[in-house]
């Protein structure tokens, strides 16, 4: 695969995002996307395949379904582009039914390296594809791709896994209109959206038996620690997954055990967090199956079908840009 790897230093944003996150008024925050190094990225893999974790299994379980049709539905020669890949695994079943149609161009937009590649060795025995990886941030990655289309080709625009969900409501809106723009008439995005259920199975899906959730979610400072030089003691911490009724959402946390101060080096900052403080690091917004529809209009799309798993409510939703 012909990877278009980040060629700037990305450290200092990485500092700086930090800094600005802990230093903050009020709720510590960490960005979520900086969850996925290395580490990050194989212990989420490890997650999707939790009995708790029923989302990435109800995912694929739609996508291998209803691939076909899904791809009946796509007309003239298409382009896929997916944001936030992971390692690519149940995009197999849209890819070989493409495959069987036409020769297919597909380009994963990751800011894991290590997912990325991944993506790779997972994908590239299918027939009749080619993968060409972005290392870039979603939207810039899409960018590149748009531009670079042929004349009469449609971009088939993934987003899976209810990635969506990392953004709180308006902001999800907003990223999907700016998906749009980038988009021409008659390209197609496939959003796929965790739905409603109860809180206690939430609950225990962001917070499991074996605290592989845990782990992921404390590497986000192992990582603080390795990249920005700083002293983060992971013993003082504890992974909380809190439901948040009124957001409709699971927020996870990283709780201070006790009154403590932390250096970061690199950012050129010195933090105090009291015991029962918490740094937040992730949301995963749930969804009514009838709000997409809503948040596709508002975005400048139609949602032009709508798949179901009822075993996991999740909806595979296909946006056409009109
Ligand atoms: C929740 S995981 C989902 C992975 C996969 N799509 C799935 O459904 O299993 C989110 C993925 O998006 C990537 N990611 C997060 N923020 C990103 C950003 N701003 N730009 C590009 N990729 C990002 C992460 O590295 C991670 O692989």
């Amino acid at each position: 695969m012909l990877i278009h790897a980040v060629t700037t230093d990305l450290t200092w944003q990485f500092a700086a995002d930090v800094r600005a996150g802990l230093t903050r008024a009020g709720q510590k925050e960490l960005p979520s996307k900086y969850l996925y190094d290395d580490v990050g990225s194989a212990l989420f893999e490890v997650i999707s395949r939790l009995p708790e974790y029923g989302l990435t299994r109800a995912d694929e379980r739609l996508l291998r379904r209803h691939a076909d049709d899904i791809v009946d539905r796509l007309a003239g020669p298409v382009a896929v582009v997916e944001l936030g890949s992971g390692n690519g695994r149940k995009t197999r079943w849209l890819l070989e039914a493409l495959c069987r149609r036409q020769q297919t161009s597909y380009y994963p937009v990751e800011i894991s390296p290590s997912a990325l590649a991944q993506c790779e060795r997972e994908l590239r025995d299918i027939d009749s594809i080619s993968i060409v990886g972005f290392e870039r941030e979603y939207l810039d990655g899409l960018l590149e791709v748009a531009a670079q289309r042929a004349a009469n080709q449609r971009l088939f625009v993934l987003f899976l896994g209810s990635t969506i969900g990392n953004f709180d409501r308006p902001a999800g809106v907003k990223f999907l209109a700016d998906i749009r723009r980038i988009l021409e008439p008659g390209d197609f995005l496939l959003l796929g959206t965790d739905l409603e259920k109860p809180g206690a199975q939430l609950v225990r899906a962001y917070d499991d038996e074996l605290g592989v959730t845990a782990a992921f979610n404390l590497n986000l400072l192992a990582r603080v620690n390795r990249e920005l030089c700083a002293n983060f003691d992971l013993d003082q911490f504890a992974h909380e997954a809190r439901i948040n009724h009124a957001e409709r959402r699971i927020e996870l946390h990283l709780r201070s055990k006790r009154t403590q101060t932390v250096r970061v080096r690199t950012a050129e900052t010195t933090i105090e967090l009291r015991e029962g403080e918490t740094i937040w690091t992730e949301s995963c917004h749930k969804y009514a199956a009838g709000e997409i529809v809503e948040m596709a209009a508002d975005s400048g799309f139609r949602c032009e079908a709508q798949w179901i798993d009822e075993e996991w409510p999740f909806a595979e939703n296909l946006l056409i840009v009109e």
